[in-house]
């Protein structure tokens, strides 16, 4: 059985109240990578996703980013990040989310994500449009990258690879009103498509980190490619741009 926007709204929005149970209390973390966190929410929230999409939706392939790849027919594919945003999680910074992709037959149908602390409910669906909280979203109309509000994100090799992204921040930083680092691929995409950004770029993410947020941000009518210009963002090497139409060429050209 293939799954609608409503479930995964409500699959986001019970994940979510997870997080949100377990955002005051103690976290217990642990280390993934030299400064890649996982925390005990982390875990609960996707055993909750898994357990619910293997009893209502069995047999679909699922990436998950604590468990990897669950093998499953690929007619069905589901993109499961249960925490988009540790390690302000872990420090108790209350920018975080649930993300939640799926894709029938290699195409990107659905996405939600859900920031439980504002309680703020993205979803989308393949040419239906995109929402926050039931109404309608858009991108803003912004066409000079001088008038600009970008975000972007930095790899959890940052202290080792030569693709560190700062040679970007610093361009863009430069040529626009701001760059800002919340710390959440998902929520960045989706702000771009409430036209809060006006572009969102980040190199070596994983499918889970955008793939619901790419989606709600090319249904709010963004331009989602990777960073070098290809329609399927999802594919390896894996990067973002999504921007407002009047400025993706523009920051495209920065990012060279
Ligand atoms: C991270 C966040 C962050 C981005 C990292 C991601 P996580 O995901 O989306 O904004 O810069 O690249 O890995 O680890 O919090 O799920
Ligand atoms: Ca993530
Ligand atoms: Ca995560």
């Amino acid at each position: 059985m293939k799954p609608t926007l409503s479930d995964v709204e409500r699959l986001a929005r019970e994940a979510g109240a997870i997080l949100r149970e377990g955002y005051n209390k103690e976290h217990t973390v642990h280390y993934k990578g030299t400064i890649d966190l996982v925390t005990e929410s982390d875990h609960a929230s996707e055993a909750f996703l898994l357990g619910e999409i293997k009893s209502h939706f069995p047999g679909g392939h699922i990436l998950a980013e604590e468990s990897g790849s669950i093998q499953g027919s690929n007619e069905d594919l589901w993109y499961i990040d249960p925490l988009d945003g540790t390690v302000n999680y872990a420090h108790h910074i209350p920018i975080f989310c649930v993300s939640i992709g799926f894709a029938s037959n290699g195409v990107l149908t659905l996405g939600a994500v859900y920031d439980p602390m504002r309680d703020e409910m993205f979803l989308a669906e393949k040419g239906k449009g995109a929402t926050l909280n039931g109404k309608p979203i858009h991108v803003s109309n912004t066409t000079e990258l001088e008038k600009s509000l970008l975000v972007t994100g930095f790899p959890y090799d940052t202290w080792n690879t030569e693709l560190d992204n700062f040679k970007y921040f610093e361009r863009l930083a430069k040529k626009t009103q701001g760059v800002r680092r919340l710390g959440s691929a998902a929520l960045d995409a989706c702000y771009v498509g409430a036209g809060r950004f006006d572009g969102f770029w980040e190199f070596k993410l994983k499918p889970w980190d955008v793939a619901a947020g790419g989606l709600i941000a090319r249904e709010a009518g963004a331009i989602v490619t990777s960073i070098d210009g290809r329609e399927d963002f999802l594919a390896s090497p894996l990067s973002i741009l999504a921007t407002t139409p009047g400025i993706y060429e523009a920051t495209k050209g920065q990012l060279k």
